[in-house]
């Protein structure tokens, strides 16, 4: 067998054999993990062999989260989907791609209002590196749910019960002192 390098994806065994192995990212704040972004990852992991949820440092948010909190908090709540990692990165989306032989990024549509920003940076990730979006519509149960909002009214001491999971809600509150 040789060693010359060859352009051939890596092959690797999976539940359906020697084939190259189906790998997403899902990339995003997480500050914090909410169940609309659980529903997602967990729809997103059944279409993959792996899927990776990065926490990726966004320069415009100020977070209530470390970014280790927030690792812990999705390594909690995904630690029953046995394809699911839990990474963090500082930097492009692309280049994170790029280094783990990454070629989809999967992100939840909420309403038509995420469709501009999100066409924009998908086609951004598209030019930039050839690293297709796919786009996946979030469950009509959690179209209005943002994590800005959870904390904003986790703040104000209102009930996020129903948006979050319970690990994250006891963090919520010891955070935010709410009631
Ligand atoms: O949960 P968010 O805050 O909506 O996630 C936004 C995120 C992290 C996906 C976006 O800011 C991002 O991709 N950041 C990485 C930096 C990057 O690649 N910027 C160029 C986008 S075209």
């Amino acid at each position: 067998m040789s060693d010359e390098p060859t352009d051939e994806p890596a092959r690797e065994q999976t539940h359906r054999g020697m084939i190259p192995v189906r790998r997403a990212v899902c990339p995003g704040s997480f500050d914090p993990v909410t169940n609309g972004h659980l529903d997602i990852i967990g729809r997103a992991a059944n279409l993959y062999d792996e899927l990776v949820v990065a926490v990726f440092v966004n320069r415009s948010k100020s977070g209530l989260f470390t970014v280790d909190e927030r690792i812990a908090m999705l390594e909690e709540v995904t630690a029953d989907l046995p394809n699911v990692r839990v990474d963090s990165f500082r930097g492009l989306t692309v280049d994170y791609c790029k280094a783990h032989d990454i070629h989809v990024i999967i992100k939840g549509l909420r309403a038509v209002s995420d469709f501009d920003y999100e066409l924009q940076m998908a086609q951004m990730n598209r030019g930039l590196a050839g690293v297709d979006t796919l786009f996946m519509p979030t469950n009509p149960e959690y179209s209005f749910l943002a994590s800005s909002l959870v904390k904003d009214i986790a703040g104000w001491g209102g009930d996020v019960a129903n948006l979050v999971p319970p690990t994250v809600l006891k963090r919520l509150i010891e955070r935010t002192g709410g009631a």
